[in-house]
């Protein structure tokens, strides 16, 4: 039935139809009615508005029609097209609408949730107290030292004037670590020949700090030390002490006393006093006990049974630790010239100092890692 096409007729154009571009056009309007989400009328819109849709392919048919087909093929395919394209944008538009309205629902947050459940406990009192007690130091000029745990015992006795016969020597209860030659020989061997122990307090920090150093020397040396004791409500075998250190020409008991005095008045407040009672130290000479004014009643409770401190068991004094003038035995022995330069040095325990600052009754709540114990005190600051 096809005649000779010399006029070109757009109806012998099977792409140009009318029919055919309306069920072009349907066929999109049907697609796009049916896209559920934009991702499905992104795919409508490449196949039924894209450069090879329908559409686009019969308007590119128009270009080659004589004049007068061109202007009505042109108007029907324009008004497919602008059909489509607008029912491409209203649809776009209801979609992101819908899809908006869901993500504000899906994904809003409950405020009112608690953030939370895993209870995060906080840092542990000790180490706050440790570092309150450095921070007092620091601020006056002196730095802090370490050293090791597992201490040569020459370190942690002998330059400490306490020889293996010295009495002295069995006062702390040692860990001896065994000697290499001792490994897997139980039994055999007294297995304290090793020369090294686990250090019984932070005193050795003193002797290698003043080896290490240049003098004057003023440290202070926070750590772990450990004696044989069982674990109980007043005891345990790991505790952590605090030593000072103060070499220098012309230091006198006068320089220690005032220390202390400002360290417990740090600590505990303003005015409160310190003692020294006579003791012996091997490592030290005078030695002394040093107690402070309880800060608790500040000595009321002393004489006065109807009001007692439980604090102080109403002593009105309460034991901080040892000290002294550090002995020129132990100067001679780091190499320092006792006739030209003296110091004091001092120790004490920190979870005893815990205990009565914060009342803590029994010494197993600081070594167990209940968060229960630790949370209370992270308000610290
Ligand atoms: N090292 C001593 C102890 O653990 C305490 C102390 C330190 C005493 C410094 C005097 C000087 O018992």
């Amino acid at each position: 039935m096809s005649a000779p096409n010399k006029s070109y007729d757009p109806v012998e154009v099977e792409a140009l139809k009318p029919e055919e571009i309306d069920r072009a056009r349907d066929e999109a309007l049907a697609a796009i009615a049916a896209a559920g989400d934009l991702e499905a009328l992104r795919e409508v819109k490449v196949a039924h508005a894209g450069d090879r849709s329908p559409l686009a392919l019969a308007n590119r048919e128009i270009g080659a029609l004589p004049p007068q087909a061109k202007a009505d093929a042109g108007k029907r395919v324009g008004q497919a097209r602008g059909a489509v394209n607008k029912a491409l944008k209203a649809r776009q538009e209801e979609l992101e609408r819908e899809r908006d309205e869901r993500v504000l629902v899906e994904e809003a947050v409950d405020v009112t949730l608690p953030y939370d459940r895993v209870p995060s406990g906080a840092r542990h009192p000790m180490t706050t107290l440790s570092e309150r007690i450095e921070d007092i130091f620091v601020a006056m000029g002196y730095e802090v030292a370490e050293g090791p745990e597992a201490e040569a015992e020459w370190f942690n006795f002998d330059a400490l004037n306490l020889d293996p016969d010295h009495p002295a020597r069995s006062m702390q209860d040692t860990f001896f670590v065994r000697g290499q030659e001792d490994q897997g020989a139980a039994g055999s061997g007294s297995g304290d020949d090793s020369g090294v122990v686990l250090r019984t307090h932070t005193s050795p920090v003193q002797i290698r700090s003043l080896l290490a150093r240049e003098l004057p020397v003023y440290v202070i040396c926070p750590g772990r030390v450990y004696r044989t004791d069982e674990l109980d409500a007043t005891h345990t075998p790991v505790f952590t002490q605090v030593e000072l250190l103060a070499i220098d020409e012309g230091l006198t008991m006068a320089d220690l006393k005032g220390t202390l005095d400002h360290m417990v008045g740090a600590l505990f407040g303003e005015g409160l006093g310190t003692r020294l009672r006579p003791s012996y130290f091997p490592f030290t000479e005078p030695s002394a006990e040093m107690d402070m004014v309880c800060f608790v009643c500040r000595g009321k409770s002393v004489g006065d049974p109807a009001n007692p401190c439980r604090t102080c068991g109403s002593e009105g004094w309460i034991e901080l630790g040892g000290c002294g003038m550090v002995n020129p035995r132990v100067l001679t022995a780091c190499g320092v010239d006792p006739e030209r330069y003296s110091g004091f040095a001092f120790g004490f325990g920190i979870e005893r100092m815990l205990m009565f600052r914060h009342n803590v009754e029994d010494m197993r709540d600081m070594v167990e890692g209940d968060a229960r114990f630790t949370r209370p005190f992270g308000m610290e600051i």
